[in-house]
């Protein structure tokens, strides 16, 4: 037997060698695509090399690409379980041709790897062209040498493929396979051809066109092919088996899924089975490509396939979770291939984990609903959609939840009543919102998140995405179109734009089509759902409806998000260090720094602050990729998280965990990881991203409560470098080697206070004793010796000191001193214990700072001082003190 495994390989390894880039599957989500919810075909990541938008390196390629039909247009999840053939996850084996070759190689190359590498029997093998394309009819017949009858011309939209309404499309030639009479079916076109007998397994579209949104259809640059196998069809024909569910890979899910429940895996359980293997591949998959649960957009509809397989794990008498205990047999089958299912293991498992713990907290009681409902139903009947309604809003059934488990019944759902109570429901939602005080003019973003939804944020995984304009918000109204020079907010449905919250600033960019280019400054996010890029138009009009590039400033992005990590590693360094009172009080989270505010009661002294860096940049070093896992508040505090400030939180929240922890740290609940925070932020892939981490400042913000700023990467590498420069410009200064600067520093702050010393000595002494001084004679004053002495430019300091000097010169008795600088004036007056019952100190300064035009003076009876703005009436004021004296 020939394994998926095994034909995977062959087919990539057949167009590789006939010269093809064998290129890997790209994600589920779409992100160059907004008007598809998954990818769904091999082409999708290749629709802009079609058109001619991008090119490529190479102009032929080979992958096989995961594909998922559920929600969206191309929506097979209501079928799967019930068939041989729906899955909501496949892989499209595909070729292609930018513009290289075309049909007649095309059709070679599958004729050949069909019937000659794979050896299936060419009698088997019925191919089906567009009724016009005579050209393809001929080669089929040249190439295979297949009879007319074997090459049915159809003239439907079964031989003409497009993508969607719009986008690369041409007319397509299909390859059946004949499983044999024993099955019902007929050959295409025939009356029986809905029958399971003949079976397309590859489609080879010759991509010849590009449908407009306008409805024309233009020619492509160059014709050039696309191709599509479904993997899981050609295995069914390589096994020998003609149902898709018995092919190796499912066989192994299922007889997993039958000994995990104990039950026969054919019978009655043989579509709950069958829903729960297809159900498993697309969960663990989209969970992989970053798509988690959620109640909107495609995290709703992952959500609905979660719930769906659920209920059968259910029906099949489980009576814990199921389907996390499954991903290792998903991964055995499928790892090798798929890499990321690896990587995304504990993801996969844990959010597996949790959905089913939550959803079957509800379920019983909603199927108990759901039988009282029935009850009295007979086939044919519908359930009241209010019913339908109470479900979904009370016990977390998905609408086709509902509808699957009344299937088996012959029971349908009233969906226009279902929709009724939905709508209901959010009037309720609306009234109460505005009487909540809301301000009016939030009421547009209420307007646009009522009627569009959320915006789906794609911008963990990226940085570019393409999207439709779905409202534009020009001074606070709704606007249609915005044209050069207006300042306007526009909303897509989708975004790798991130709005601010949770402290990140938000993202700017480009948005831009061919009819207009905006730069984004800013993005907000009002509601706390909706995605608002503030932008100027540089030129050209954008409209509402209008398809659209956004294009993230990557490099301010990486900068915020190692500011972002690195704020995580030192909120986890600061409880390390100063223990577990400190917690956030705020944070800024901006390209060129960051900041943090935490609760401590006194400053972070230098050698905290040096032990802080030294660990978080010991964690950079340590590289360890950062994990991001959805849990609920409670699971994740309880898993040892830490809150995050002004978050506001939902039914999950994003875990993010990074680093490896020592010390102290090691004793938390979750002692490996170094931080473990709620936070919805962007953030490096591994810490080594974040380069190096340097601590600015630390400071008071408020009582109890620090602010530290750092810097990363190169804003720190700058910061040092400036540093490094400024003390190799005090070396050069200093004719010293750098590392002999503090010494030398020191030595000089030494040597400057001695010279000041010596400096003040020798002016005091020129002062007193110099030219610049008057002789200190003592005179009789009506009895009372009185020494007084004007001086420039001593000190004022220093005149204490002298005055003291003059007191003792005139031993009993008063002594004055006026010192001039630049024109103002002290005075001292010293009056000697022995007179100071006659005179005071501070009466006779009050006197000589009035005659030197200023106001008081003051001090002790012995001793006073005061000054004036009027040094030239020096002597007046010893005249003043002289006269005060003379009684
Ligand atoms: N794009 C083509 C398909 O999906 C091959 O069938």
């Amino acid at each position: 037997m020939t394994s998926t495994n095994d034909i995977r390989r062959s087919f990539l390894d057949y167009f590789g060698r006939e010269g093809h880039h064998i290129e890997p599957s790209a994600p589920l989500v779409p992100y160059n695509d907004p008007t598809l919810m998954f990818v769904n075909a091999g082409m999708v990541p290749f629709k802009n090399v079609f058109t001619g938008l991008e090119t490529r390196p190479y102009s032929t390629a080979t992958s096989s690409q995961k594909c998922v039909r559920a929600g969206g247009k191309h929506n097979d999840l209501d079928n799967v379980g019930y068939t041989a053939r729906h899955h909501t996850f496949f892989e499209m084996l595909g070729n292609f041709s930018f513009g290289d070759y075309f049909k007649e190689r095309a059709i070679t190359l599958a004729w050949n790897l069909l019937t000659k590498e794979w050896g299936i029997n060419p009698d088997k093998l019925t191919t089906t062209v567009y009724h016009t394309d005579d050209e393809a009819f001929d080669l089929w017949k040249k190439i295979a040498g297949l009879p007319d009858h074997r090459i049915i011309r159809i003239a439907t939209a079964d031989n003409f493929w497009s993508m969607g309404d719009t986008g690369p499309c041409g007319p397509c030639s299909e390859i059946f396979y004949d499983h044999g009479d024993h099955i019902w079916g007929g050959p295409p076109g025939s009356p029986e051809e809905d029958g399971d007998r003949f079976v397309e397994i590859w489609n080879l579209v010759f991509m010849q066109y590009e449908q407009m949104e306008s409805g024309e259809r233009v020619d492509l640059p160059r014709p050039s092919i696309d191709t599509g196998a479904g993997l899981e069809r050609v295995a069914a024909v390589m096994q020998g088996v003609h149902d898709n569910y018995d092919t190796d890979t499912f066989k192994a899910l299922i007889e997993q899924s039958g000994e995990l429940t104990r039950t026969a895996t054919g019978g009655e359980h043989k579509a709950s089975h069958r829903v729960i293997a297809d159900h498993l591949r697309s969960t663990g998959f989209l969970i992989a490509d970053g798509v988690l649960p959620a109640n909107e957009g495609r995290g709703y509809v992952l959500r609905r396939i979660m719930r769906r397989a659920m209920r059968h794990a259910h029906l099949l008498g489980a009576k814990d979770p199921l389907m996390h205990r499954m991903v290792p047999s998903l991964i055995t089958e499928m790892g090798a291939a798929y890499p990321e299912l690896f990587r995304a293991q504990p993801l996969i498992e844990e959010t597996l984990l949790r959905e089913e713990t939550q959803f079957r907290k509800t379920l019983d009681k909603g199927l108990k609903l759901l039988d009282e409902a029935t009850a009295g139903m007979t086939e044919g009947q519908r359930l009241a959609g209010e019913t339908a309604f109470k479900l979904y809003d009370t016990y977390g059934f998905p609408y086709d939840l509902t509808e699957d488990a009344l299937r088996g019944k012959g029971f349908g759902v009233d969906r226009e009543g279902f929709d009724e109570a939905m709508a209901h429901q959010k009037a309720m939602a609306r009234a109460a919102w505005k009487g909540s005080g809301e301000k009016a003019s939030d009421e547009v973003w209420y307007d646009i998140a009522e009627r569009e939804g959320g915006t789906e944020f794609t911008g963990y995984a990226s940085t570019n995405g393409e999207a439709q304009v779905i409202a534009l918000v020009k001074d606070g109204a709704e606007v249609d179109s915005a044209t050069e020079g207006d300042d306007v907010t526009i909303l897509t449905n989708q975004t790798p734009f991130y709005g601010e919250s949770g402290g990140q600033m938000g993202d700017a960019g480009t948005i831009s089509a061919a009819a207009f280019t905006a730069e984004v400054t800013d993005t907000a996010k009002p509601l706390g759902r909706l995605h608002a890029h503030h932008a100027k138009i540089g030129k050209g009009t954008v409209k509402k409806g209008d398809m659209v590039q956004l294009a993230v400033d990557a490099e301010r992005r990486d900068r915020v998000r190692a500011n972002h990590s690195a704020t995580h590693l030192v909120h986890a360094a600061l409880r390390e260090h100063l223990g577990a009172h400190v917690t956030q009080k705020g944070s800024l989270v901006a390209e060129d720094r960051l900041r943090f505010d935490f609760s401590h009661p006194q400053a972070v002294n230098p050698a905290e602050i040096a032990a802080i860096e030294a660990d978080v940049n010991a964690q950079i070093r340590g590289n360890d990729a950062v994990t991001t896992r959805l849990m609920s508040p409670d699971d994740a505090i309880a898993a040892g998280a830490m809150a995050l400030f002004g978050e506001k939180y939902g039914d999950e929240v994003r875990v993010l965990s990074m680093g490896a922890s020592k010390g102290k740290a090691a004793e938390k609940a979750d002692p490996k990881t170094y931080s473990v925070e709620l936070c919805g932020g962007t953030h490096v892939n591994a810490l080594g991203d974040i380069g190096l981490f340097k601590i600015i400042s630390e400071g008071a913000v408020a009582s109890g409560v620090r602010r530290i700023e750092a810097l990363t990467g190169e804003a720190a590498r700058q910061w040092l470098t400036a540093r490094d420069d400024a003390l190799k410009g005090i070396a050069a200064t200093l004719k010293t080697p750098v590392d002999d600067v503090p010494a030398r520093v020191g030595a000089m702050a030494e040597q400057v206070k001695r010279l000041e010393k010596e400096l003040a000595d020798a002016k005091k002494a020129l002062a007193l004793g110099g030219a610049g001084g008057a002789e200190a004679k003592i005179e009789d004053v009506n009895g009372t010796a009185f020494v007084a002495q004007v001086v420039d430019g001593l000190d004022p300091k220093e005149l204490r000191g002298a005055v003291n000097d003059l007191k003792a010169k005139v031993g009993s008795g008063v002594a004055m001193m006026v010192v001039t600088n630049d024109g103002k004036a002290s005075v001292s007056v010293g009056v000697t214990d022995d007179v100071t019952a006659r005179f005071s100190s501070v009466d006779l300064v009050k006197l000589a700072v009035a005659a030197l035009g200023g106001q008081g003076g003051g001090g002790r009876p012995d001793m006073a001082q005061g000054g004036g703005p009027d040094g030239s009436k020096a002597e007046d004021a010893v005249a003043a003190v002289r006269a005060a004296l003379a009684g």
